[in-house]
């Protein structure tokens, strides 16, 4: 193993609990091979922001909205990504579809985790809450979570973890994402980084 850690940015835009599970498994020593040097919110007032603050992480907020369009938001992401030295960049419940002139720039150094077993309920207009209603209403009976490579196809990149979990009688959506969370995201996500980052540096 190399002494050089690779250099992380997390993308974020909501709650970040993902993003606390890689914080926290690179201090319980899970990931050692990488360190969260940055995290990149496009909402404003996102609760992730906050648990950057708490860990003393660089956090930075880039909106469309402010940019003013997808190419100019790209731009803004790859200044930040060239002046961090940016080795992998990490999509923890990131809620913008990066479009090939991003993504075509870091080949190989872009995962997501998406909370449903690819190729199953992913794509455009399935994110967050809405690929478990789906899940829900197909009546699966396992769903669970996946970490893929990011490319030019939303959700389409190859896959690195997969991990299923049990859908039950009764659950509702939000009783089904957290579920998800806890069994399959929080376990696989922090493992994947490590995984890839030992891959960078090695
Ligand atoms: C997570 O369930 C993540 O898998 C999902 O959004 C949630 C973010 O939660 N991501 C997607 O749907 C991406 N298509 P978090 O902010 O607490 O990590």
């Amino acid at each position: 193993m190399s002494e050089k850690k690779a250099r992380i940015a997390v993308f974020v835009s909501g709650g970040g609990t993902n993003l606390q599970a890689i914080l926290d498994a690179q201090k319980s020593g899970i990931i050692k091979s990488g360190e969260v040097v940055l995290v990149v919110s496009n909402s404003e007032g996102a609760y992730a922001l906050e648990r950057a603050k708490n860990a003393g992480i660089k956090a930075e907020t880039v909106t469309r909205k402010k940019t003013g369009s997808q190419e100019a938001f790209e731009a803004e992401l790859e200044r930040l990504m060239a002046e961090n030295k940016i080795d992998l960049i990490v999509l923890a419940g990131f809620m913008n579809i990066l479009t090939e002139n991003f993504t075509s720039k870091y080949p190989k150094r872009i995962i997501n985790i998406h909370p449903a077993l690819i190729p199953s309920f992913c794509g455009k207009g399935f994110y967050g809450l809405k690929v478990h209603e789906a899940a829900l209403e197909r009546g699966v009976k396992l769903t669970g979570a996946t970490v893929h490579y990011v490319n030019e196809i939303a959700d389409g990149g190859e896959i690195i973890m997969q991990k299923a979990v049990e859908v039950h009688d009764g659950d509702t959506p939000e009783v089904l994402q957290r579920r998800v969370m806890e069994q399959a995201e929080w376990v696989i996500f922090p493992q994947a980084v490590e995984k890839v980052s030992a891959e960078l540096m090695a």
